[in-house]
């Protein structure tokens, strides 16, 4: 197969983001930017991917570390031609793809659509007409109707500022045309920077042929400048994201209300309210409901389980058939078989919850494992933690926990034990036995309230 470079230009301060963080590095979807550019880019499988740094060079590299890409350091901005400049020397032979960091919703059919056009006489360049094209490239066409040259906003007459065709920004053309303009480029315009957008005219004047492209939608071209256009293709986004959801059966109390930042997978007749966010990847099997205000990540949630507001929930499987929430919060390593019940104010983590066992009310289940059809009561804690090293709690099928019970780990109860209410458990309890540690009941019948002194 045919080598591609692609080229990533990442180079930029994005000073109108007012950040501390370079402008790619800001996240759509909860990824940043310059990945979801990344990601689309590895969907051409490309020889090389090149990604071109400077502000914030070493954060990028950091942020970049599992992507095999090659970087090319542009120490100064002198232009789009400039960066793609420096990873001149990285290329190989065949075609070169030229992408923007800040553009993130770009399609993968649109890019191969522009790559498929390029030979040795041809290259390939993406448009997209603007009702406002203010600050964009204007493309300048000839009386044939090919594209000639681009003429920068601040460049350009007041004839070429009325045309609508705008530059993307996005180009493919082969490695040894890409090669043999390069040297040519000058900075000799308003701004002083070696514009990429002048290979345009070499081409023309070098019998290369310009076929232009248009992305289906103009979202996917929208580069980011500010927090502003951020926000809007964030929307823009995640209306994608819920239109497919939707096609797929999902029930949503309000599309414009959902963020995913991730995956999400649903079943059939999966109803979710409003407010709710998923990051990473998550599951939801078939029936699942999802109250509003709920926070689900990394996780799996078996069909027709139920999960009532505000409930947060993070690396957790649970089976099915769950009642979870309202308000609880299950952290990671969390495993609810079937039927089992987490209510209200229950914090849980790293524990096993067999099934039909019920956690109902405000309590702390952590190192813990639960066989069947335990009981746990209100205000039950499980002491994991000795200011030094975590430890385990057993606790055997049909138990009963009374309410407000310290489980002292490492500890185990025994299967249809039963635990007093208030009791304070360090030894382990035998099957079937009842523990109790509370204080036994004292009463004065002749006792007397102290009396106020009067002088
Ligand atoms: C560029 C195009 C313009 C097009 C517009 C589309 C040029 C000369 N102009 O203009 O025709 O309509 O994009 O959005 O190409 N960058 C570097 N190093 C530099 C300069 C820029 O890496 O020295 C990177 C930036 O980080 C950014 C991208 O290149 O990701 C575009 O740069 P920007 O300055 O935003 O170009 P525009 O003026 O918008
Ligand atoms: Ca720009």
């Amino acid at each position: 197969m045919e080598e591609l470079d692609i080229v990533i230009l990442a180079a930029g301060k994005g000073t109108r983001m007012r950040s501390q963080t370079p402008k790619v590095l800001h996240t759509l979807a909860g990824k940043p930017m310059v990945q979801h550019v990344l990601d689309t880019a590895t969907g051409l499988c490309p020889s090389r991917t090149h990604v071109v740094i400077g502000h914030g060079a070493d954060q990028l590299r950091e942020a970049l570390v599992d992507y095999p890409v090659k970087f090319a350091v542009q120490a100064e901005q002198k232009g789009t031609g400039h960066a793609v400049a420096q990873a001149l020397p990285q290329l190989g032979s065949g075609k070169v793809l030229v992408l923007y960091g800040d553009v993130p919703l770009i399609h993968r059919d649109s890019l191969a659509a522009l790559l498929a056009q390029v030979d040795d006489q041809h290259m390939g360049l993406l448009t997209v007409t603007l009702e406002d094209p203010a600050g964009y490239g204007r493309i300048v066409r000839n009386s044939e109707g090919e594209a000639v040259a681009i003429v920068e906003q601040k460049d350009a007459s007041q004839e070429q500022l009325a045309i609508t065709e705008c530059n993307t920004g996005i180009m493919a053309m082969t490695s040894e045309q890409l090669k043999r303009w390069m040297p040519r480029l000058s900075a000799d315009n308003t701004q002083g920077e070696y514009y990429l957008t002048d290979v345009i005219a070499m081409a023309e004047s070098d019998g290369v042929t310009v076929c232009t492209a248009q992305p289906s939608t103009a979202i996917e071209v929208e580069g980011v400048n500010n927090r502003a256009q951020m926000a809007r293709l964030e929307r823009a986004y995640q209306g994608q994201i819920v239109e497919k959801l939707m096609e797929q059966g999902v029930a949503l109390a309000d599309p414009a209300r959902l963020d995913v930042r991730g995956s999400l997978t649903c079943g059939h007749d999966v109803f979710i309210d409003v407010g709710c966010v998923f990051e990473g990847e998550v599951e939801l099997g078939e029936g699942v409901r999802i109250g509003p205000y709920c926070v689900i990540k990394n996780s799996t949630i078996g069909a027709e389980s139920s999960v009532d507001s505000h409930s947060v929930i993070d690396n957790t499987v649970a089976a099915g058939l769950n009642q979870i929430g309202p308000f609880a919060r299950l952290r990671p390593g969390t495993r609810l078989a079937v039927k089992a019940k987490v209510g209200n104010f229950v914090e849980t983590k790293n524990a096993d919850v067999g099934e039909g066992s019920k956690i109902n009310h405000l309590s702390y289940v952590g190192d813990a494992r639960l066989g069947r059809g335990v009981n746990v009561g209100a205000g039950t804690i499980t002491c994991n933690y000795d200011g030094a090293n975590k430890h385990f709690t057993d606790i055997g099928d049909n138990a009963f926990i009374g309410s407000n019970t310290a489980l002292v780990a490492p500890v185990a109860v025994g299967k249809g034990a039963t635990i007093g209410a208030g009791s304070t458990i360090a030894k382990d309890v035998t099957d079937y036995a009842l523990a109790v540690t509370r204080g036994r009941q004292l009463e004065k019948s002749d006792w007397q309230r102290p009396l106020k002194h009067h002088d």
